[in-house]
């Protein structure tokens, strides 16, 4: 099976820290405070599950997560975690193959997208796209290139991560997909975005046109800051 971590899953935080220190996890905290209880949550690819106990710190109730993760391995770490009162239904499937029960006001996708080919990536993006309801809120973090610049350790360390997880987890990209491109070909409205590790990683709040749909927060700001 592609794009599965159940080989790495018990070492997969520890790993991740040693590379990428604390901006793993800033990255996506910066995210948290836009949930707004009460709200509906779809996780996809949430790894070990360190996200739910960071999310109940700042919300310890009202949510109902439904998390998605390929990797029974990932799923069993994540299962022991404490969401507090949140409601967490862990989903043992491919997002490909998942079939939601209701439409989300919320969808988090932490590098989720990295592992994607081109293809898949443009597939799950219409999957996610089309369970989000009108005006809900996409939370999004990855790895990034600013195009045009000559990023030569960014370009380096990319490739290298490809060769190891192409190894231990069968990713199937070589590249990154262009989600910059998809959000906007899809009409989604950025209203946040930090960049992390040397503007390597980024994370944006994108709101799906239409209306409808409760803001998770009202003090969105475009955030310029990099915190390596
Ligand atoms: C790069 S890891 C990120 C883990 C976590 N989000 C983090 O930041 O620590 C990608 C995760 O996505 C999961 N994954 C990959 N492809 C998936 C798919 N098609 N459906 C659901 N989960 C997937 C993997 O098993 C893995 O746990």
């Amino acid at each position: 099976m592609v794009n599965n971590y159940d080989r790495i899953a018990a070492n997969y935080d520890r790993l991740s820290r040693l590379v990428f220190g604390k901006a793993i996890v800033r990255a996506q905290q910066s995210l948290v405070p836009l949930l707004a209880p009460p709200a509906r949550v779809l996780i996809v690819g949430g790894g070990t599950g360190w996200i739910l106990e960071e999310i109940a710190r700042v919300h310890p109730s009202g949510l109902a997560i439904d998390y998605v993760e390929i990797s029974s391995n990932m799923q069993d770490l994540a299962r022991k975690r404490d969401f507090k009162q949140n409601q967490v239904a862990f989903i043992h499937a491919a997002i490909e193959d998942y079939t939601a029960p209701t439409a989300y006001e919320v969808v988090m996708t932490p590098f989720l997208f990295d592992n994607f080919s081109r293809e898949r990536a443009q597939l799950v993006f219409q999957k996610l796209n089309n369970m989000l309801e009108n005006g809900g809120w996409w939370l999004f973090t990855d790895f990034h290139i600013d195009k045009g610049m000559n990023r030569f350790w960014q370009k380096a360390l990319l490739r290298s991560m490809y060769v190891f997880f192409k190894n231990i987890s069968h990713v199937e990209a070589n590249e990154l997909p262009d989600m910059q491109a998809l959000f906007k070909t899809y009409n989604f409205r950025i209203t946040a975005e930090s960049f992390h590790f040397g503007r390597f990683i980024r994370s944006a709040a994108y709101r799906k046109s239409g209306d409808g749909g409760a803001a998770p927060t009202e003090n969105k700001a475009l955030v310029e800051n990099d915190d390596r």
